[in-house]
């Protein structure tokens, strides 16, 4: 069998992305990861299409020269809005994180409505709608945008009473809309998902993409002939700043503690 010693790159506006990695590294143990978190950008979910595209070439240019056979965006605003022109532009694989989200959430729905939690951005490019229509054009959406819930969790304010007032608030339309399938549109969310189904109560089913994207990237890689079965499996980690800080709230979402994350800053 032949086989691609080459590490996959992932990458996210900062810590969210961290919840697709924990699962592709538990679907794919032997593979050497490497993850860029774009701590000096983030959020991502506020700023333009534009500047959302020009940090992801960057960021995918780098992984390149770190020789990726494959690019995973983990990143729901990222996938939204430049995963054409990384396709276009960049010569490895380049996988989105929004497919994989609405094809688990077409196959879970019963009633056909579909909420979606995510960033603004990803919620006004309305990629998830677009994506579950061309799945399955009876399902109705509603989406909800959530602005305060990534510097929330990049904050590490999980804890705070505030955080659950604000979740209470965001849920309040998704609970009317009778959906009984809601996305967790931003890879940062799964980190609260707990909080969240508990409000949402159990008839509801809370979904996300890192399952079916980390089976996604296994069957490319072993149609392709492209995995690296007798490796060690590893993690890399860079974020464009502050990451002493990266690395402690990283601990939270990993379950734990990384040796190092590496400063990188690309311009
Ligand atoms: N975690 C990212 C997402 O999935 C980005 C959130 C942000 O930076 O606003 O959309």
């Amino acid at each position: 069998m032949d086989m691609d010693t080459r590490p996959i790159g992932v990458f996210d506006s900062g810590l969210g992305g961290l919840t697709i990695l924990k699962t592709l590294s538990r679907t794919l143990p032997k593979e050497k990861l490497i993850y860029f978190g774009d701590t000096v950008n983030v959020p991502y979910g506020s700023k333009s299409k534009a500047a959302v595209t020009r940090f992801s070439l960057d960021i995918a240019r780098f992984l390149q020269k770190q020789n990726v056979k494959l690019i995973v965006v983990a990143c729901n605003t990222a996938s939204a809005l430049a995963l054409p022109e990384l396709q276009k532009k960049i010569s490895v694989p380049v996988v989105g994180v929004i497919l994989p989200g609405a094809m688990k959430a077409a196959q879970c729905t019963k009633n056909g409505k579909v909420a979606i939690l995510a960033t603004e951005a990803t919620v006004q490019s309305k990629a998830y709608p677009r994506a579950l229509k061309r799945l399955d054009k009876r399902i109705c959406t509603v989406q909800r945008a959530c602005p305060v819930l990534v510097p929330l969790i990049e904050e590490g304010w999980l804890h705070a009473k505030a955080g659950q007032y604000i979740i209470d608030d965001y849920l309040a339309p998704v609970i009317k809309s009778g959906a009984d399938t809601v996305i967790l549109g931003c890879t940062h969310y799964p980190v609260i998902k707990k909080r969240m189904a508990a409000r949402l109560g159990k008839n509801v089913r809370l979904v996300d993409s890192a399952e079916v994207l980390a089976e996604e990237v296994k069957t490319r890689l072993t149609q392709t002939d492209q995995l690296n079965p007798s490796g060690r499996g590893s993690m890399k980690i860079y974020a464009s700043d502050a990451p002493a800080r990266f690395k402690r709230l990283a601990k939270n979402i990993l379950g734990r503690e990384l040796k190092r994350v590496y400063l990188k800053k690309l311009n």
